[in-house]
């Protein structure tokens, strides 16, 4: 039978009387050991709690709601956390329970408007959650190609309206047909004032007069069934709890269970909520870099790719050019994410001064002389199409090496 155990953002958990009525349950339940899953307020609400644990007993014992006794059985409350959090927003972890279920729904979702968008050469202003982490709309900008991102963490200098504008406007000059442009809804400018899906759509349709619609995806985010991700993310995390529960002993700090790459691990609650604490520190201070750096590596990657990727044009050619050329090939079975390789291998290996080339339906076709040089925009909307487009053929190399050889001699000598 099912149980839901169902969730509760409870604010009079935040006064001193709701910790004490939290903590007397507890005791009373014969609860010495405590799992919680929630994002950054949840957690900084239970290493509080934890904090306060002896004085919340000292209190009940003095105002007689708990004998001595029993108090003195309860003296340790162990606590261990979880992240389970859309926003991916909690320090210490690469990535949060919830996450990736979210960003599928939202990829779905562009992926669903993209067919009016390209009929009707529209602008699509897409609002996705994270009141004060940017972290869905950056990753789903990258996964969904948008022109544009706007995040809490590194607001877009004051001339925005100008800069986005001249990158949608000359897109459309080269002939592309829709833009999409993703804003948090906790999007600020570099003065801390909110900067809405709407007030994005004025400035598109002000300037460039195009035909912009806004979709607010809103609670759609957290629903539906979880992804692959998070379904053995939380597995894995859920077992580590107990461990982590079982190895505490009186003088343990609470531990969150946290992903290190692929690793579950434990890191203390305590270090974890200070440095979240730290990254809205920064923002309030408009110390950005500070924000962007606090948020941890993987944020600082995931900004940088979409700085480089998003680009609409390859950047100037630069001092240090070393002017290889680097040939792309599948060989094998089709399978869904090699698009997205071949695009960034691409975008990165002209913005590094190289020269890339795609081999077309792999050792067959490098035979047959099927190589071509690739350039910036030809890769433009390969994030989101399944298959190869280059061509994938099982053929090996062995089936002849000297010819192979030859073709990629060629193929030096010409492209
Ligand atoms: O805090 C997580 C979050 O998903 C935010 O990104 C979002 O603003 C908020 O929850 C929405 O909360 P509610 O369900 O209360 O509207």
């Amino acid at each position: 039978m099912c149980f839901p155990i169902c969730s509760a953002r409870c604010m009079s958990f935040k006064t001193r009387e709701g910790s004490l009525k939290a903590a007397k349950n507890l005791v009373e339940k014969g609860i010495s050991n405590l799992v919680v899953i929630g994002g950054d307020g949840s957690l900084t609400g239970a290493n509080r709690f934890r904090k306060d644990w002896s004085e919340l007993l000292k209190e009940l014992v003095e105002s007689k709601e708990l004998s001595c006794e029993v108090a003195a059985n309860h003296s340790h409350l162990n606590i261990v956390g979880m992240v389970g959090s859309i926003d991916n927003d909690f320090c210490g972890t690469d990535m949060t329970i919830g996450t990736d279920s979210a960003l599928h729904r939202i990829i779905e979702a562009v992926d669903a408007i993209m067919p009016t968008a390209f009929s009707h050469q529209r602008t699509f202003i897409m609002e996705v959650m994270g009141r004060h982490c940017g972290y869905l709309a950056l990753v789903a900008g990258i996964v969904t190609e948008a022109d544009f991102v706007f995040i809490p963490e590194w607001p877009p200098e004051s001339n925005w309206p100008e800069t986005l504008c001249d990158k949608l406007g000359g897109e459309r000059r080269t002939g592309q047909r829709l833009n999409i442009i993703i804003v948090s809804e906790g999007a600020i400018d570099r003065d801390g004032n909110p900067i809405t899906a709407d007030a994005v759509k004025k400035v598109v349709v002000d300037k460039l007069q195009q035909d912009t619609r806004v979709t607010v995806l809103g609670h759609v985010q957290r629903g539906g069934a979880p992804t692959a991700f998070d379904r053995i993310l939380g597995c894995r995390m859920g077992a580590e709890a107990v461990l982590a529960l079982m190895d505490a002993t009186p003088t343990t700090p609470p531990c969150v269970v946290s992903l290190d790459g692929n690793a579950a691990v434990r890191v203390p609650l305590m270090a974890c909520v200070e440095k979240t604490q730290a990254v809205t520190k920064a923002m309030e201070a408009k110390n950005w870099d500070l924000a962007v750096q606090l948020r941890g590596k993987s944020f600082q990657r995931n900004l940088e790719t979409y700085q480089l990727l998003t680009r609409s044009k390859p950047p100037l050619p630069t001092a240090e050019k070393t002017g290889w050329n680097l040939a792309v090939m599948h060989i094998g079975a089709p399978c869904c994410g090699m698009n997205a390789a071949v695009r960034s291998f691409t975008r990165n290996s002209i913005y590094t001064g190289n020269n890339p080339i795609g081999i077309h339906n792999g050792i067959d076709g490098l035979l047959k002389g099927e190589v071509k040089p690739i350039g910036w925009a030809d890769v433009t909307g390969w994030v989101s199409e399944g298959g190869a487009l280059l061509g994938t053929k099982r053929t090996m190399p062995d089936k002849d090496f000297a010819a192979v050889a030859e073709q990629l001699e060629i193929g030096r000598a010409h492209v």
